[in-house]
């Protein structure tokens, strides 16, 4: 048993890793340990020698477990020390800066309309900017010989397909699948067959707004689109209207803004009107509402519709609407 112990000090300071611990651990003192046969050996020893041999065989095994786990021990600490040594991290080490973005100054614009919309109770309509030509034309009351209709101004996939030239088609699809009272708003793309410049692109953003119910009238699109015009532009703001001429409106309006630049003075922002035109509106009209399933009898409503690109480019003073596509870092940045 003397040499069963050195045998085992002996291997078992030599073990580098926690299986060869284990491993050594069964060898000795396992089921079918060394140590485990010599004891099953002791029946054949007189009655007397038995205890003597047992106390010794006890001591051993106590003080192989005890090397066991002093050894593991070291090796458990070694071994972390090698793992903190791969994983140390050099807190001195320059960081990485990371930058954080911002909103598009046509997004921050377009947040802005929709939270004073939604204060006055609107809801936010959605419609595909690949459309049916009857939603885009027909059923807004625009006939076929209408000039907006032409193949050089509307990018037509099929006779009946195009990519949308307004967001008017929304206020269609709305009122068919809503009973009135409708309040809505829709901001999206829409699309034109035009030259890139300053002021035009084959993309650009508008929003539509409809209200229809129970005796709407013109003063309530006024009254509404007056709140829009002071929240957005400044308490100060006034506003006028000017008749105009839209083929799904009756009757139809443009509205103006006191120039938020000069006062109204006369600037080079409101070319020396003192006005700048920012949307066109007017009430439904009738045929577009039977059109839509909405009895023209019962209900009237009225509609507007607004560049949002273009009360970017005001608002910010923007000259160029290529600026507002091309993402360009040094222009993005400055909002
Ligand atoms: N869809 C018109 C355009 O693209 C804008 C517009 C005018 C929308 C009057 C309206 C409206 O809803 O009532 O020029």
């Amino acid at each position: 048993m003397k040499k069963l112990y050195e045998e085992a000090q002996k291997e078992i300071s030599k073990a580098d890793s926690l299986q060869q611990i284990e491993s050594l651990r069964v060898k000795y003192l396992g089921k079918k340990g060394k140590l485990t046969q010599i004891l099953r050996g002791m029946g054949s020893l007189k009655p007397e020698e038995r205890p003597i041999i047992g106390q010794i065989a006890n001591e051993v095994r106590e003080k192989i477990e005890n090397i066991l786990t002093e050894t593991k021990n070291k090796i458990a600490q070694l071994e972390k020390e090698k793992k903190m040594k791969i994983e140390y991290l050099d807190i001195t080490m320059p960081g990485k800066l990371y930058k954080y973005g911002h909103k598009h100054p046509m997004t921050q614009v377009l947040d802005e309309i929709k939270k004073i919309f939604l204060g006055l109770g609107f809801s936010i309509a959605e419609g595909p900017e690949i459309e049916f030509t009857y939603y885009n034309f027909e059923a807004l009351n625009t006939p076929e010989d209408h000039p907006a209709r032409d193949l050089q101004d509307t990018f037509y996939i099929t006779s009946d397909i195009l990519l949308r030239t307004q967001t008017s088609p929304v206020q269609v699809r709305t009122m068919e699948k809503t009973k009135p009272p409708i309040r809505v708003i829709s901001p999206g793309r829409v699309y034109r067959s035009d030259e890139i410049d300053a002021t035009h692109s084959p993309v650009f953003h508008q929003m539509e707004g409809l209200v229809v119910d129970e005796g709407i009238t013109m003063g309530d699109l006024k009254g509404v689109l007056n709140i829009f015009a002071k929240k957005f532009f400044g308490e100060d703001t006034r506003t006028k209207f000017r008749p105009h001429f839209f083929p799904f409106t009756e009757p139809s309006a443009e509205m103006d803004v006191s120039c938020f630049a000069c006062g109204g003075k006369g600037c080079r922002v409101c070319g020396y009107t003192g006005w700048i035109e920012i949307l066109g509106a007017g009430m439904v009209h009738p045929n577009v509402l039977k059109m839509s399933g909405i009895d023209p009898e019962k209900y009237t409503g009225f509609a507007f519709g607004l560049g949002i690109d273009r009360i970017t480019m005001l608002k910010y003073g923007i000259e160029d609407l290529r600026l507002l596509f091309e993402n360009d870092m040094r222009f993005i940045e400055q909002f």
